[in-house]
């Protein structure tokens, strides 16, 4: 299975269903790019869209738009292609705000809800753990830190509110939803899963694991573009009593009739806040259309072969790998340690390789099965080999940061 020749590769590329897929992206020939975790690039059709929405209906349509060309709907409708990635009733998936923002407004719903302390790991994307700090400051809700390999039975009773991603940013590891779910019953706790590493890229099955509140990024693997709107899921049951603090008039039940109540609008639709961002939302419309042609479950399949072989290619370079090994379960990424990974980033960077680097150590590659190929994964490997064993890496310019790394 792991390709011994440039050959090899490609012969694994002709049999592969989801090469066909590549066209539909507009990539750079010279660049191999193994950072679709982080940034997803632009469906064809997505840019095509975004031409259309600003030069006819934004131009053109002005605001009969908001009617006309259906600008209203976006929100459910982008949560409507995101629900059968994510395994959730299409109703319950709305696309708004931020990840950050969705969270704090799940967490501060669920905590009045149920009065109890908060909890999330100390290693999780620190956003989710900012804005848990956050609440617990503004509404003097206790706050737990959990160790970073504290399983579901380190969860005391006094937790009401648990925040956990799917898929690790760092390791690609993937949380048992099933385990974490049953004690979550047994406890009365409600978690809310960060779905932002697992979307569009491992088969996620929400409802069947019995899981109702979700979080998740619409500009990594699923493409919407930079700084696309994030998605929110509620089950809808477990919506209706609950009430979200920014109670902006886009969840009002009838936002054009400005009646001075609040009124939350039905299941999921009330966690709108303001309003929404069209131009952003009609790209990430259409580069969800990509996965139309594409089940899930073989996404999965061909970003863990993909990370499989660019480990086992990689595997004698004197990196350390500190994803799951191939017999386990990943998400569509790997994580390999190096005191200077971040230079070496920049040496592959240079190299047209691009992926990225998460401080203090860790070089992550993420392998989008929508665009990328086994060759390139060939490719890519000879040159992290290259730039280590030449030590190319060692230039001046490779450590100056940026702001972004
Ligand atoms: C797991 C995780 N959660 C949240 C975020 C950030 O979300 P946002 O910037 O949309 O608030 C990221 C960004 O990379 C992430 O990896």
């Amino acid at each position: 299975m792991i390709p011994s020749s440039r050959d090899d590769a490609f012969a694994l590329d002709r049999k592969d269903p989801l090469a066909r897929l590549r066209e539909q992206f507009d990539l750079p020939q010279e660049i191999i790019y193994l950072n679709g975790n982080s940034l997803g690039p632009p469906p064809r059709r997505a840019l095509r869209r975004l031409r259309e929405t600003a030069e006819t209906e934004w131009r053109h349509g002005l605001i009969r738009s908001w009617n006309d060309a259906g600008w209203m709907d976006l929100p459910k409708k982008c949560g409507e292609k995101i629900a059968p990635l994510i395994g959730a009733d299409p109703q319950d998936v709305l696309v708004a705000d931020s990840v950050s923002v969705n969270i704090f407004k799940l967490a501060a719903a669920l905590c009045k809800k149920c009065a109890g302390a908060i909890a999330y790991h100390a290693d999780e994307f620190p956003t989710d753990g900012y804005i848990l700090q956050g609440l617990s400051h503004l509404t003097n809700t206790p706050l737990h830190r959990l160790l970073p390999d504290a399983d579901q039975h380190a969860l005391s009773d006094d937790v009401s509110v648990l925040i956990k991603s799917i898929v690790h940013y760092k390791t690609a590891a993937v949380a048992d939803i099933a385990a974490w779910e049953d004690a979550a019953a047994q406890k009365n706790i409600a978690i809310i899963w960060d779905l932002s590493h697992a979307a569009g890229v491992i088969s996620v099955d929400l409802k069947k694991h019995g899981a109702r509140f979700a979080v998740g990024c619409g500009y990594k693997f699923i493409n919407g573009g930079p700084g696309a709107p994030a998605f929110v899921y509620v089950d809808h049951e477990a919506a209706k009593d609950l009430r979200q603090p920014l109670s902006g008039w886009m969840g009002h039940a009838a936002p054009f009739q400005f009646a001075e109540a609040y009124a939350p609008a039905d299941g999921v639709s009330r966690f709108a806040c303001g309003t929404p961002p069209i131009l952003s939302l009609s790209a990430l419309d259409t580069a969800l259309d990509v996965f139309a042609d594409a089940p899930i479950s073989e996404i999965e399949g061909k970003a863990k072969k993909m990370g499989d072989i660019f480990l086992a290619l990689s595997a004698d370079l004197g990196l350390e790998n500190i994803s799951p090994p191939p017999s386990e379960r990943r998400g569509g990424h790997v994580s390999l340690k190096f005191s200077h990974g971040y230079e070496v980033m920049q040496a592959l960077i240079a190299r047209g390789v691009i992926g990225d680097f998460r401080a203090p150590d860790i070089m992550r590659f993420g392998f989008s099965p929508l665009y990328l190929s086994y060759a390139d994964i060939w490719d890519a490997a000879e040159i992290l080999s290259d730039v280590l064993r030449s030590e190319e890496w060692r230039k001046a310019e490779y450590a100056i940061r940026g702001k972004v790394t």
